[in-house]
């Protein structure tokens, strides 16, 4: 431990802490704009500058160490002088039209401006030239807002490992956005959505659906039907004053009545159908594995109930249930384009189980339905644009909302959403598990998976204390787990004795590096999962901002509580799912069930 003075306070930190870190431990607030937790520290903006005793300049305590016997004042007249001008030169290169801004009241730049006491700019020079970049159907970048604190190039370079985003020329010219003069539209970018939630301004936002679905709820001659995604339940309430880690399902349901949605359904619902096809689907692959090596013949086959027409034997199977995901991965891994789960995502399942089975049985045009997905996630808006996934010619989902959107609409409609009473969903699509709640949080699609295919196979539970397969439970970057197959049902003796290994990752730098063990043939894996977003959907690029390692631990927390609260918690028991294949899909994998909860994949540009 090194000792310092700060203000004339005497701390301790330890040698290699820095100085705002030291601050901030002890309640000493020092203002800061680039830095952004243990993500991006890169001292490029100055404001968080501190006089350091024996230095010539003022130093940036998001980048200076500290050392034994430093002495720093942290708001002297010269500091505060400092970081007003500093404030002002970036000021006279912005736009400041707060009122129109979808961040004013929660834009980092304008509670700066009232931190600083900055009203307006002294300096009135020239202007950056810039742009809208609209081009792609999930992202807006609008440059004439950025102040080129370059989170967005640490998030999409470092945690993601994708490289959208950049710096772009030298000097006053700056520019963040792609490479080469291409826009996000045709770049790599996955629409993961990262980089808008660490913007801390309106320079990197999700394209806007709020309007659209205004006028669908207004279309007298349209029935809308809204869904909501597990992570969703687990943060809205952030949006409106309740602690991270709130479970606000029921109040989300009557906000959505409120807002004139005429049938509420659950994505739950979709997921736990998910696991049944995706379950089933991980073992005709590894059925066909067993005929290919001669381990099994047709009669054994038929024996187990698995669809007539085997799937090509690719292990690992890669789960699919991530947009921004599966964008990466026709992006930079094209060859292996296999090894991905055929299973649409569950909002696109249950989408396209509304406008078939849902009208039918209801006697409903379906070109009149109006179906709109919430979603934590932005990479959902790009999804629902893709032809191979339209339902009998139809756009399967008619858009997608975000949290922060949904959270928006209710604002604007002057809910008291704290003070709402809970609803339930709506019949036949509500009703879920506890696996299905995992969803939300990465390692829950494996474990839910593996709650049903153990059971399917040994018609026992899955070993593991309270379901919870706990290797891979947590917001480790990549976790791996092996589960032996024994004492299985005589039909599936060919997995008798079979160590499976899995892997789970969640942000595309984990996923990275698992499908270069693909690519090599070093992959011990049976099954991955991976999210798209670090922690998986829990911290989508849709969620409440900020997403801090504490709040997604503690949204993490309140899916496992969901998970435990509730009466069923394996897919394979939901009541209605049994029921949706007696009495619509058949049986999982079936040719029905192929056309409409089933895709495929396409290769992408990697430039
Ligand atoms: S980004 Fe912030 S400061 Fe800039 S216009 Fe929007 S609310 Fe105002
Ligand atoms: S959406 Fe994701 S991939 Fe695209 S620029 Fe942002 S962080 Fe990068
Ligand atoms: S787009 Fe946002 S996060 Fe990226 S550099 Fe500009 S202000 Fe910072
Ligand atoms: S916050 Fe320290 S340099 Fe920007």
């Amino acid at each position: 431990m090194i000792h310092l003075s700060i203000n004339g306070q005497i701390v301790e930190a330890q040698a290699g802490q820095t100085i705002l870190e030291v601050a901030r431990a002890n309640k000493i607030l020092i203002p800061t704009l680039c830095h952004f937790n243990q993500l991006h520290a890169i001292g490029s903006c100055r404001i968080c500058s501190v006089e350091v005793a024996g230095s010539k300049t003022l130093m940036a305590a998001c980048v200076t160490p500290v050392s034994d016997g430093m002495v720093v004042l942290s708001h002297t007249a010269k500091v505060r002088q400092m970081r007003k001008v500093l404030y002002e030169l970036m000021l006279s290169d912005h736009p400041a039209d707060c009122l129109h801004c979808d961040r004013n009241g929660c834009c980092e730049f304008q509670d700066l401006g009232e931190v600083l006491q900055v009203k307006e700019s002294r300096f009135v020079g020239k202007r950056s030239k810039s742009a809208i970049d609209d081009s792609s159907p999930a992202i807006v970048r609008d440059t004439t807002k950025c102040i080129l604190c370059r989170r967005c190039v640490s998030t999409c370079n470092e945690v993601q490992g994708v490289g959208a985003l950049n710096a772009q020329n030298r000097g006053f010219a700056t520019e963040i956005g792609p490479g080469g003069r291409e826009r996000l539209g045709t770049a790599v970018c996955t629409y993961c959505g990262q980089c808008t939630t660490v913007c801390p301004v309106d320079a990197l936002h999700e394209k806007d659906s709020v309007t659209a679905v205004w006028q669908a709820l207004s279309d007298r001659y349209r029935k809308t039907i809204v869904q909501t995604a597990p992570a969703v339940r687990a943060a809205l309430g952030e949006e409106f004053g309740l602690a991270p880690g709130t479970l606000v399902t029921g109040k989300m349901v009557s906000a959505l009545r409120q807002l004139g949605f005429q049938v509420v359904f659950d994505t739950n619902f979709t997921a736990d159908l998910t696991i049944q096809e995706e379950g089933y689907e991980l073992l005709s692959r590894l059925a066909a594995l067993a005929k290919q090596q001669g381990r099994i013949d047709d009669r054994q086959l038929a024996a187990l109930g698995l669809p007539h027409h085997l799937p090509d034997p690719v292990l690992p199977m890669i789960t699919s249930c991530s947009p921004g995901w599966i964008k990466y991965a026709e992006h930079f891994h094209g060859d292996l384009l296999a090894h991905l789960s055929t299973c649409r995502s569950p909002h696109m399942m249950l989408g396209a189980l509304t406008k078939t089975w849902y009208a039918q049985n209801n006697g409903l045009d379906p070109t009149e339905l109006y179906v709109v997905s919430i979603m934590p996630c932005t990479a959902k808006k790009f999804e629902i644009t893709r032809p191979e996934l339209k339902t009998c010619g139809l756009e399967t989902v008619d858009a997608v909302l975000t949290t922060r959107e949904l959270a928006r609409m209710i604002r604007e409609a002057g809910i008291d959403f704290a003070n709402l009473p809970d609803s339930p969903f709506d019949s036949p699509m509500g009703e879920s598990t506890g696996a299905a709640a995992i969803f939300g949080t990465t390692g829950g699609v494996m474990e839910a998976a593996l709650r049903t295919v153990y059971e399917v196979v040994t018609s026992r539970p899955l070993p593991f204390e309270n379901l919870h397969v706990q290797p891979i439970v947590g917001l480790d970057r990549i976790k791996t787990a092996s589960i032996r197959f024994e004492n299985v049902l005589p039909a599936w003796s060919f997995l008798e004795g079979i160590e499976a290994s899995i892997a789970v990752t969640s942000g595309l730098s984990g996923a990275s590096q698992l499908m270069d063990e693909i690519e090599s043939g070093t992959s011990p894996y049976v099954f991955i999962e991976v999210m798209g977003c670090p922690g998986g959907c829990l911290s989508g690029g849709g969620q409440p901002r900020p997403t801090t390692p504490e709040i997604r631990q503690l949204r993490l927390q309140a899916i496992y509580r969901e998970d435990e609260g509730k009466p069923l918690r394996k897919s394979h028991d939901n009541p209605d799912i049994r029921k949706l294949y007696e009495v619509f899909l058949g049986q999982p994998g079936s040719q029905l069930a192929h056309e409409l909860l089933h895709t495929t994949y396409q290769r992408r540009n990697k430039i």
